[in-house]
């Protein structure tokens, strides 16, 4: 007999799919619609099902052995032989973890992003997963949610090209190469808009801010080739986001050509009955299925309600043959039927090889951001004659890796004392003390944190969040140092000896005693595997740090939402005046604004150029300056390029970035930075939701942060110019 024409790989993939729905049975059509996680337990059910064809994805399997074994029931007992899709949480490393997402985005570093993004693929992959549920792209403006640790931060603009760059990365050149992965870019949509930080709460925002803030890095996502795509637990503006018509259907289907498969959230169809959209799980399925979302994950809600949809004619089966076809097709991409199985000879020989752990160690060192250093207290030497190495995080395993680390082994982790002990020279007396705990009452450790101190010439004190504070169901109300860390650094700060503050933490802090206080922040977030080696180099100059913030530091929680990009408003915030948009009791400005981060060298800019002054319908304008390192060390600069539209029909932001550039530059060396800005980067929706550049006024910011804008200039639009998109 010959072969059917789904197991040809010389035929093309629709084809194939074709041929392959056309023998599948309706049960089995909507198997391939349901999600499950391995949870040890109910592993025969699950068996059972894979065997009669009704499960086509699962989640949270682990081990080569153990994804082969499930694989082989699927391809070799089940009727049609159809792999499974196994999928994961790989957001910033498989075994080697790097940095947590908001640090990678402090790289500013698309070409780290990638890099480290395809050896998590390729270590995933060679275990049997192929497909991750990242990157998250989640714009977050409000620190309280702890899942701002998974994503890029607050700006859309920088969201957009990280989001670009995990796919680049995660997916490789082709989907079909044997260390790719499906992506799976989450959550859509606004899930970061949640009300009061708090995780899974209702978003309400106006479709400009949807179509402004929250939807570009899912746009970018689409763009960079994304063939799934995770629809979220929140509501958005009164209906849930994974029954959302609009959303699903009218803007990632109709208007950017999505072409991939939707997945729920874990659960998230079944819990439209939550929402108080769904009396039952018919009517959840129904909605769910009806706005687009092809994968059940985990809510079994498919599995039990589909058949009888259908059967009663509220669902046809051309319309479950529809979404079966985007699954079946990734499933082709990616080569699953080819390859179904996980080589394990492959994954003995990269899985957390040399060149991998390299990868996270310059990952972390670049996602380091230099918050102060008054005094040029830092770099230290490594002949100092006493260190004293204090906190809570200094010699913790669990922390830096953070949270979704995956299969990150705690036990791979350098931590900040061992970076610090393997640098210093064999005369530095290195004393360490824990002082506290990360979040508790006990100050029984003080006493020997202030004498480690008092004998030593510098103090090193690791504080921040252990690795549950920030991720998943992990917001906070407040954004201080949690239980007593800060009484232990005024403790050891009234000994007088000069203390570096090492931060890890999955969000921004609201530290303004230790930003008055304190002469030198590192902020490390939570770093990975790498976390003390890459902490130490910078501590001792051996790196010299690059990052930037990509999320505003508020002084205190009341100030949160604070963004760079806000509007103007009638009466722009005034130190001197009172009437005008700001606080009676706190500032009006950030403790440390997005973008900012210092370095151990300076860096000066100048001679803007910015031509033509005029441009129209079809030009691109261009804006070239000098920067010059002007102290004594090679360092990094992420030269930034914000916009301002003067004067638009709708009222504006005050500053957009639109562009960013981090390099490389030796001391007394100058480099010349091009940027080319279209008219399409100017671009806004106007009142009527089109997207347009109208005739005026726009003027240029080149800065070192958001704040720190060091040249400015304009240039005019001409023309009106409407866009076909959105
Ligand atoms: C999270 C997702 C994650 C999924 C699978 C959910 O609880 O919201 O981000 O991908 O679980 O682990």
């Amino acid at each position: 007999m010959s072969r059917p024409i789904y197991l040809d790989p010389s035929q093309p993939i629709d084809r194939r799919v074709e041929d392959l729905l056309g023998r599948m049975t309706l049960e089995e059509k909507i198997g391939q619609m349901c999600q499950y996680s391995w949870v040890s337990g109910v592993v025969g059910e699950y068996e059972l099902m894979i065997r009669e064809g009704r499960v086509g994805s699962l989640l949270n399997v682990t081990g080569v052995e153990e994804v082969n074994r499930i694989q082989r029931i699927a391809v070799e007992e089940s009727r049609l032989g159809i792999p499974i899709l196994f999928g994961l949480d790989v957001l910033h490393g498989y075994k080697t973890i790097s940095p947590i997402p908001l640090g990678l985005a402090s790289t500013w570093d698309p070409d780290i992003v990638r890099r480290v993004s395809s050896i998590a693929a390729a270590e995933a992959s060679a275990e049997g997963v192929k497909w991750t549920f990242a990157p998250m792209v989640d714009i977050a403006r409000d620190p309280r949610w702890g899942r701002i640790a998974e994503g890029a931060g607050e700006d859309p603009y920088l969201g957009s090209v990280m989001a670009r760059a995990y796919i680049e990365g995660y997916q490789g050149g082709s989907l079909s190469d044997s260390r790719s992965v499906a992506v799976c870019p989450k959550h859509y949509v606004a899930y970061g808009g949640a009300e009061g930080g708090r995780d899974y709460n209702t978003v309400d925002i106006s479709e400009r801010t949807l179509r402004e803030v929250y939807l570009p890095p899912f746009k970018s996502a689409v763009m960079a080739g994304a063939k799934t795509i995770m629809s979220a637990f929140n509501d958005l503006n009164g209906i849930p986001a994974s029954a959302n018509p609009y959303t699903l259907r009218t803007i990632l289907r109709g208007e950017w050509g999505f072409d991939g498969f939707v997945v729920s959230d874990w659960n998230a169809i079944g819990e439209l009955i939550n929402h108080g959209v769904a009396g039952d799980i018919y009517e959840a399925a129904e909605k769910a299925f009806k706005v687009g979302v092809d994968m059940d994950m985990q809510g079994n809600v498919y599995q039990r309600a589909l058949l009888k949809l259908v059967r009663e004619g509220r669902i046809s089966e051309g319309e479950i043959d529809e979404a079966v076809r985007r699954i079946l097709r990734v499933k082709f991409i990616l080569g699953l039927f080819e390859r179904p199985y996980a080589d394990p000879e492959e994954a003995k020989r990269i899985v957390k090889c040399r060149e991998h752990i390299e990868a996270a160690l310059e990952a972390a060192r670049r996602s380091i951001v230099l918050l102060k250093n008054d005094g040029g207290l830092l770099p230290l030497s490594k002949d100092i004659d006493s260190l004293a190495v204090i906190g809570p995080l200094a010699d913790d395993r669990e922390a830096p890796l953070g949270p979704w680390s995956c299969l990150g082994d705690p036990g791979d982790v350098v931590t900040v004392l061992e970076g610090i002990r393997s640098r210093v020279s064999p005369k530095t007396r290195v004393l360490y003390a824990r002082g506290c705990d990360v979040d508790g009452e006990s100050r029984e450790g003080f006493e020997e944190a202030v004498r480690a101190a008092g004998e030593s010439s510098v103090a090193v004190m690791v504080l921040g969040e252990s690795r549950g504070m920030s991720g998943e169901a992990a917001s906070r109300a407040y954004l201080d140092l949690p239980g007593v860390q800060e009484e232990l650094l005024e403790a050891v700060y009234a000994t007088g000896t000069p203390i570096v503050i090492v931060l890890m933490n999955g969000r921004p802090l609201s530290i303004s005693w230790v930003a008055e206080h304190i002469p030198a922040i590192i902020e490390a977030w939570l770093p990975g595997i790498q976390a003390g080696n890459a902490i130490a180099d910078v501590i001792f100059g051996d790196y010299n740090p690059g990052g930037k913030l990509p999320v505003t530091f508020p002084y205190t929680v009341g100030q949160v939402p604070i963004y760079y990009n806000r509007k103007s408003t009638g009466r722009p915030p005034s130190p001197t005046v009172k009437w005008t948009s700001k606080y009676i009791d706190a500032p009006y400005t950030p403790l440390f604004p997005f973008g900012h981060g210092l370095s151990y060298t300076r860096f000066e800019y100048s001679d803007l150029e910015i031509y033509p002054c005029e441009v129209g319908a079809g030009d691109t304008v261009t804006v070239r300056f000098r920067v010059r390192n002007i102290g004594g060390r090679e360092g990094d600069e992420v030269v930034q390029l914000y916009i301002r539209d003067m004067t638009a029909s709708v009222t504006r932001s005050v500053k957009e970035l639109r562009g960013f550039k981090r390099i490389t530059i030796k001391p007394h060396r100058e480099e010349t930075v091009v940027f080319k800005l279209t008219l399409e980067d100017l671009s806004f929706l106007n009142h009527e939701m089109k997207r347009v550049v109208e005739p005026g006024g726009f003027m240029v910011m080149i800065g070192s942060s958001s704040e720190d804008i060091r040249l400015t200039g304009t240039f005019r639009v001409r023309d009106y110019v409407e866009f076909p998109w959105r």
